[in-house]
């Protein structure tokens, strides 16, 4: 068994554990991320598309958004359509701000980039199966590379390996979860099709919600409500290209653009966090800490925002010594984490069909897309809320 050291630990080569990495660098703290899968596959892994007003300027300040700058496409709104009615909601006036569309791969493509031409040290097909010594300043991670056990040691453990890794289950018993599962899953395609709209379309139809989306001029994101357990593979090409057809329909028409669908699958749709997000030395950022259902477009940037509040605790540990950042950086997380789920809740609650829901229930959620698309007020807390709200002082 080998053992290496560094100061911080990154479990997780996902958008939380690089642009960690990429951060603590900038501020001269080393780190070593570990990932399970190969370069190649996190580098096509299809997720989310859509990053908040805070998240492009940071990566703009940091120096990893020259792509993202040539490839993003700025969205200065987006469409609720219900009632067979179109009702924009313009962030641009009512924020002063937009979003960029740009997928979460290429962005891990830009920081995996930019780690390695600063001779940084990621290890892929590295997979953590332990951690030691959490509750003492000598930490270590086991991991298994090649078929070989190695150690890790550093002076902090960041737990950014996804819902599904191993860092959350290491202190299990010390954390406290709160979660919510929805009915209803989203059956996602991508298409070689010119997008349909220049902006994203939210539709609330009798069938179930849809969403149009997009990575590119000539690539279109559609998902659709489906069942949880949806089998994807009751869903032919011709069958998904009905029902968008059948729900993104709108009064005067609207023109769907079909193309080859390249890629499908269905994601469950979940609400969960984790308090604390620390214990002892070991701090769990992005989905290791909280998952949000998709509507809202949130996973990827609360996983940014809880990494640039732990690079800044980690400077002043390592710079003047303080661990009072450190010791905060559950609550300060957590006080944005929150606000997020509640947004993400309430756009999922907004725009789903309910199996449960009365009649009466129906009315009120159509009065309340209603109320929002026609008040300033309410839609302009719509808006601060998608294009993201600050970041943590
Ligand atoms: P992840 O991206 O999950 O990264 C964690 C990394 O840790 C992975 O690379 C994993 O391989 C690695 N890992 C796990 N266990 C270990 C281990 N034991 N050892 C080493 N490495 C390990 N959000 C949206 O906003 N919009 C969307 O449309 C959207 N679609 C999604 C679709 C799917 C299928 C999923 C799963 C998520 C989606 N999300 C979406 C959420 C968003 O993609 C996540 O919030 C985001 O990826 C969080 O980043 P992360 O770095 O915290 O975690
Ligand atoms: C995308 C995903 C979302 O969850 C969302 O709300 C908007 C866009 C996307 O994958 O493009």
């Amino acid at each position: 068994m080998t053992t290496t050291r560094t100061q911080v630990g990154i479990v997780g080569a996902g958008p939380a554990g690089l642009l960690l990495s990429h951060l603590l660098h900038l501020r001269g703290i080393e780190s070593i991320v570990l990932e399970a899968r190969s370069r190649d596959y996190v580098e096509h892994r299809i997720r989310a598309g859509v990053l908040e007003h805070v998240v492009e300027q940071l990566l703009i300040e940091t120096g990893v958004g020259a792509r993202m700058q040539a490839d993003g496409l700025p969205h200065e709104g987006v469409i609720l359509r219900f009632g067979s009615r179109d009702h924009r909601i313009d962030f641009r006036t009512l924020t002063g701000k937009h979003v960029l569309v740009y997928s979460q791969h290429l962005l891990v493509r830009d920081l995996i980039a930019a780690r390695l031409a600063a001779n940084g040290t990621i290890l892929f097909e590295a997979d953590a199966v332990s951690l030691h010594g959490i509750d003492t300043s000598q930490p270590r991670i086991r991991y298994r590379q090649a078929d070989a056990e190695h150690d890790l040691a550093c002076d902090v453990i960041a737990g950014c390996d996804g819902f599904h890794g191993i860092s959350r289950p290491a202190v299990e018993p010390h954390l406290r979860v709160f979660e919510r599962d929805y009915p209803f899953g989203w059956l996602g395609i991508l298409a070689d099709a010119a997008p349909s709209s220049q902006e994203l379309v939210y539709a609330n139809h009798d069938r179930g919600f849809a969403l149009l989306s997009m990575r590119s001029p000539t690539v279109s994101r559609l998902y659709l409500q489906c069942a949880p357990d949806e089998d994807v593979d009751a869903w032919s090409d011709d069958r998904i290209w009905a029902e968008l057809q059948t729900r993104f329909s709108r009064e005067g028409g609207f023109t769907l653009t079909e193309g080859r669908i390249t890629q499908k699958g269905v994601t469950p749709m979940r609400s969960f966090v984790t308090e604390p997000m620390q214990y002892g030395r070991l701090f769990l950022a992005g989905d290791s800490a909280h998952i949000v259902p998709p509507t809202g477009a949130k996973g990827l940037n609360l996983a940014a925002g809880d990494v640039a509040v732990l690079a800044r605790a980690l400077e002043a540990f390592y710079r003047r010594g303080e661990t009072a950042l450190l010791d905060a950086y559950s609550a300060t997380c957590l006080a944005r984490a929150w606000k997020v789920q509640r947004f993400s809740w309430w756009m999922t609650s907004m725009l789903h069909r309910f199996a449960t829901h009365s009649d009466f229930e129906r009315r009120v959620q159509l009065a309340e897309l209603d109320y929002v698309t026609s008040s300033v007020a309410a839609s302009t807390s719509l808006a601060e809320n998608y294009v993201g709200l600050p970041l943590p002082a």
